[in-house]
């Protein structure tokens, strides 16, 4: 299906503000966003507005009980100045799975890449040329009711807005694995993109931050045996040439760079175990020096680096990176397929295509 949707430009555009050699994380916005509402049960006024902000009831439903959810997805430059997304009908499938665990409305795959095609389109001037930048993309979707009782919102707002990222990690992280709070339980949320689950992550990180950590390595929620993931990024470990990392079975996000790091090493040869990992055997293949490398990937992330582990009052280096083989391979494997200096085997770069929308 061909959408209507409605574009507004802005007047001026503040691309030529920006320094591309400064651009932290999440702090810089392009100069317009997609938006679309849910009211009585359809996706309606679906519009490209300039970047603004919205106006909000007090007792908007997603403020008070966080029926909110969001992808992370970056689209790049291919080397002949083509914007390209990477997956993009996998971040849509796992919005709506979000949405589904959330009680909230599947937002059409169809109108999800239809906006994203145009809007990424409009702003490919935003996109950085800087190896490890990128434009992020944070589609999102939250309850508009406006009422106090714990129910389910009728009404929704979707957005998508962009901006150009550096690295999210710029050095190898130190990972401190909790033994006092945990990030989810089966049965709870762990597996959906949704805000409470940052939110639940911070004061734990905080106090990791306090110690000198950078982030928390989460441990399942009953033991506090088997390690989960980084919050912020799935986690993959090389024992004795062996790739391992956490099965997901309900309590961990499905990481769309997790699978295609998967599939990238075992086309390479890799073996590639996804099993429950438990933190002793992390321990022990770091005492027995089995332990090779520690890596985090995720959209933000991309492939980052783990230069310590800490657990049970014991920190563990982990041997160093200039040492890393498999961590290195993927991180140059997407990043060069993002730009097209790798071949896309699998056929995950779409370039990015518009022709749809309506002025
Ligand atoms: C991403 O990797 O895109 C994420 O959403 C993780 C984080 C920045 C919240």
């Amino acid at each position: 299906m061909n959408y209507k949707i409605e574009i507004t430009k802005v007047n001026k555009s503040r691309l030529s503000e920006i320094d591309f050699d400064k651009i932290p994380f999440g702090q810089t916005f392009s100069d317009h966003m997609f938006s679309a509402d849910y009211i009585n049960g359809e996706w309606t006024n679906l519009k490209i507005i300039p970047f603004s902000n919205l106006s909000l009831s007090p007792v908007n439903l997603a403020l008070h009980y966080g029926q909110s959810i969001f992808e992370g997805m970056k689209a790049s430059k291919m080397t002949d100045g083509t914007p390209a997304l990477l997956r993009p009908e996998m971040h849509v499938r796992r919005l709506n799975a979000s949405a589904q665990r959330l009680c909230m409305p599947d937002f059409p795959e169809d109108l999800f890449l239809q906006a994203l095609h145009e809007l990424v389109g409009m702003e490919a001037g935003w996109i950085p040329q800087k190896e490890g930048s990128a434009l992020y993309i944070r589609p999102l979707m939250f309850a508009m009711d406006e009422k106090l009782g714990v129910a389910v919102s009728e009404s929704y707002k979707f957005l998508i807005v962009t901006g150009p990222v550096g690295p999210y990690y710029p050095k190898p992280v130190k990972l401190l694995a909790d033994t006092e709070y945990i990030r989810a339980a089966h049965g709870g949320v762990g597996e959906a993109k949704t805000a409470g689950n940052y939110a639940a992550s911070l004061y734990p990180a905080r106090l990791a931050m306090q110690k000198g950590y950078d982030q928390i390595l989460w441990l399942d929620a009953k033991e506090f045996k088997y390690v989960q993931e980084v919050g912020t990024m799935n986690i993959f470990f090389v024992i004795n040439g062996k790739v391992i990392t956490p099965a997901t079975t309900g309590t961990i996000l499905k990481g769309i760079t997790r699978d295609m790091s998967i599939q990238i090493l075992r086309d390479k040869g890799y073996e590639v175990e996804e099993r429950l990992i438990s933190i002793q055997e992390i321990v022990e293949a770091h005492m027995d020096g089995s332990l090779q490398e520690a890596f985090g990937t995720g959209t933000a992330a991309v492939v980052s680096n783990v230069e310590l582990i800490a657990y049970d009052g014991v920190d563990m280096p982990m041997p160093s990176i200039e040492t890393y083989k498999v961590a290195h391979l993927l991180k140059s494997e997407i990043n060069g397929m993002r730009s097209g200096e790798v071949e896309d085997r699998f056929g995950w770069v779409v370039p990015v295509k518009r022709e749809t929308a309506k002025v």
